[in-house]
């Protein structure tokens, strides 16, 4: 694969491979001396069109740890403020032959329209509610590393699924690899058709976690919800935030995932997020190795590679 785009378009055995390789990458991050050397000579320019903490720092860190050139682009102060387009700040970027472009944008589809303008390897790094393809594969290699095989797990993915390009890859990759895949939360936050994804819908969180190996809450995203339903926090975590008490509804030795960033007292309770079941600190680890495994896997397919 040239660019990655989206979970959609990999085979089971392209996610194995990449959580394979990410494995190898924990241990260097782990290491002292954490640099590799495979990325030595290239360019990768970070293009962030919406906020982000994790996945852009843990790109610019897995790309200098890979050897690269690493340029965080600051659209806030970029001529996109005085009305240029992404495709012609795209085309401009990549005139300044980068090797790999990290785009995030708020548009779904925008990343593979200017997939198709450039001529470098393209990352989605988030766009829209469409696609996150390297969080979903970081939630995968934590879940594999303390529950062994993702295959026959239960999860359920809890709250404005509507609204989260998380849940969509997740499930996608969750389907592919086997798990039995439920989407937990109030019907208005809930994409039309979502079952024919594979998914079980539940409408309440007593259903949705009974027997659940993993529980991974979402983000309410309220700066989306221009003009629609809005919940008031005060129901939303009477009725979806996660607490101890709904935590109960779960497998005992059922763990907790959030992709961040958290609102704590919305989605989740302090106590579950900070508590011995939760994978939260974790799952950051992961990003940094799953982003050098993905760089390491598209710099074989670089030119001159
Ligand atoms: N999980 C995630 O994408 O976080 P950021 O928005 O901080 O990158």
């Amino acid at each position: 694969h040239k660019h990655l785009l989206g979970i959609e378009g990999l085979a089971p055995s392209d996610i194995l491979d990449l959580l394979d390789k990410a494995e190898e990458e924990v241990l260097v991050s782990r290491q002292v001396e954490k640099k590799k050397n495979v990325l030595r000579g290239r360019t990768q320019i970070n293009l962030f069109f919406e906020a982000s903490t994790r996945t852009q720092s843990s790109f610019e860190i897995a790309g200098k740890r890979l050897g690269a050139d690493v340029m965080n682009m600051s659209v806030a102060s970029s001529s996109v403020k005085k009305g240029e387009t992404l495709i012609d700040t795209a085309q401009t970027l990549n005139a300044m032959r980068p090797d790999i472009l990290v785009v995030r944008h708020h548009a779904a589809g925008a990343v593979h329209l200017l997939a198709r303008k450039v001529s470098c390897s393209v990352i989605n790094a988030g766009d829209g509610a469409h696609e996150h393809p390297t969080q979903a594969l970081l939630d995968a290699l934590t879940i594999r590393r303390h529950k062994g095989d993702i295959r026959g797990l239960v999860v359920a993915i809890c709250g404005d699924v509507l609204h989260s390009r998380v849940a969509r890859s997740n499930i996608l990759l969750l389907n592919a690899l086997g798990a039995e895949v439920r989407v937990v939360g109030p019907s208005t936050l809930m994409p039309k058709g979502i079952d024919r994804l594979g998914v079980t819908v539940h409408k309440t969180m007593r259903e949705g976690l009974r027997d659940a190996d993993i529980v991974m809450m979402l983000r309410l995203q309220r700066e989306r919800m221009n003009g629609s339903f809005v919940p008031s926090v005060r129901e939303y975590f009477r009725y979806w935030g996660l607490d101890q008490e709904k935590l109960g509804y779960a497998k005992p030795d059922a763990l907790v995932m959030h992709p961040g960033p958290m609102n704590r007292g919305v989605e989740i309770d302090p106590e579950v997020a900070d508590g011995p079941q939760s994978l939260i600190a974790e799952q950051v680890e992961m990003g940094v190795a799953v982003r050098m495994a993905v760089l390491e896997a598209l710099a074989e397919h670089l030119p001159n590679a």
